[in-house]
C-alpha cells in the first residue's frame, strides 16, 4: 500500500517532467510548417537548387540535404539554417533569394529533416 501511494505521488513528477520537456520545445518553435511555405520551398529546390544538392537532396556538387548524409543536421536552429540560405544559396547566385523564398526553402528542407521547433 505505500509504495502505491510512492508510485502515485511519483506520477505529478513524472508529467510535470514531460510538460517541461514540451514547453521548452515550444519556447524555440519558430517554425509551423506552413503548407503554403513548405510548397513554395518544394517548388524553389526542384527548379534552383536541385541542380546541386540532387532531386532527391542526396547531394551531387553540392551536400545531401535530407536522407541518411544530411548535412542539414548540422544546423542547430531553425533561423540558422534560414539565414544560411538566404545569405549563401544559391552558391551560384548568392543572396539572390527574397526573405520569403529563403524562409520557404528552409521550411521545405526543415520538414524533409522531419526536424520540429526551435
Ligand atoms: C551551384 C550549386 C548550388 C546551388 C544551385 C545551390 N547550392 Fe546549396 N550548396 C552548394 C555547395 C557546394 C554547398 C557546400 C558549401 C557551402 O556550405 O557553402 C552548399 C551548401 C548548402 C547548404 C548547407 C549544407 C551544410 O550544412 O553545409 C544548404 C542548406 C544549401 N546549400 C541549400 C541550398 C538551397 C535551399 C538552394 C536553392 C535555393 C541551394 N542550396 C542551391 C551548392 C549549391
Amino acid at each position: 500500500m505505500k509504495a502505491w501511494l510512492v508510485g502515485l505521488g511519483l506520477l505529478p513528477l513524472l508529467l510535470a517532467g514531460c510538460g517541461q520537456a514540451s514547453s521548452n520545445g515550444a519556447t524555440n518553435s519558430t517554425v509551423q510548417y506552413d503548407a503554403a511555405l513548405v510548397s513554395q520551398g518544394r517548388t524553389l529546390f526542384s527548379t534552383t537548387c536541385y541542380v546541386c544538392h540532387g532531386k532527391n537532396g542526396q547531394g551531387n556538387t553540392g551536400p545531401a540535404l535530407w536522407g541518411p548524409n544530411s548535412s542539414v543536421q548540422g544546423f542547430s536552429q531553425f533561423s540558422d539554417l534560414e539565414q544560411f540560405i538566404q545569405a549563401n544559396m544559391p552558391q551560384n547566385n548568392p543572396g539572390s533569394l527574397s526573405p520569403t523564398q529563403a524562409l520557404a526553402a528552409a521550411s521545405f528542407l526543415w520538414k524533409q529533416n522531419h526536424r520540429h521547433g526551435s
